[in-house]
């Protein structure tokens, strides 16, 4: 147990958050928090004994408020990384930086293909043969900032943008606990010059283990 304390920012649905609630990671989730009142992931961490927190950003005159509000929140319980997980606001500069490092984000693509939204609907409008997610340290630029890892998916004959969706889906629940167990395990940082440093290497077991 590295003794890491992470903190979840969720917007909706949460099933990259219960990805992670279930993937047994070396670590405390401390909180999941949404800037939605309604987000369906509210629940499903408090079932889990998660505890959960609203700021919500219709309560606050601009982004720079609500961020700063937010961050006091996430500071609370002093998080070592700060997963977002479907959260779907803008976040300003001064954030960002706040948390350079150990703020972590997945986007529904292959990265630098297709930021924004509607990903899967893009894709098959551009026809690519290959989709998939990304996991990235955030940068002040939506969708941008150091690649730490990826999965790639096959777009298929007949795909729709649901069929797709759940395909590179399938792939977030994978990828998403993978990377975070990683951070947890002191396998991946952010370097100063923003090259990401991560160490895939298994680790061996401790003695008494097989
Ligand atoms: C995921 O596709 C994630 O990549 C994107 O938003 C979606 C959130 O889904 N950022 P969920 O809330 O984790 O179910």
């Amino acid at each position: 147990m590295s003794g890491k304390t992470i903190v979840i920012l969720i917007s909706g649905r949460g099933s990259n958050m219960e990805a992670l609630l279930e993937a047994r990671l070396p670590a405390r989730i401390a909180a999941v928090i949404s800037n939605d009142p309604r987000a369906r992931g509210l629940a499903t961490a408090r079932a889990r004994g998660i505890a959960t927190a609203v700021v919500d950003h219709r309560a606050f005159p601009d982004r720079a408020s609500f961020d700063a509000a937010l961050a006091a929140e996430i500071d609370r319980h002093r998080p070592d990384l700060v997963v977002l997980a479907g959260f779907m606001r803008i976040l300003t500069e001064t954030f960002i930086e706040r948390y350079r490092g150990r703020l972590i984000n997945i986007h529904p693509s292959l990265l630098p293909a297709f930021t924004g939204l509607h990903t899967h609907r893009r894709a098959l409008e551009a026809g690519v043969r290959a989709h998939g997610c990304t996991v990235h340290f955030v940068a002040p630029e939506v969708d941008s900032g150091p690649i730490i890892a990826q999965a790639a998916v096959p777009v298929l004959p007949g795909d729709t943008e649901d069929l797709l969706a759940a395909r590179v889906l399938a792939e977030e629940h994978r990828l998403y606990p993978q990377v975070v167990r990683w951070f947890c395990e002191d396998r991946l940082r952010l370097g100063a010059d923003g090259t990401v440093i991560v160490d895939t290497a298994p680790v061996p077991p401790s003695p008494g283990t097989r």
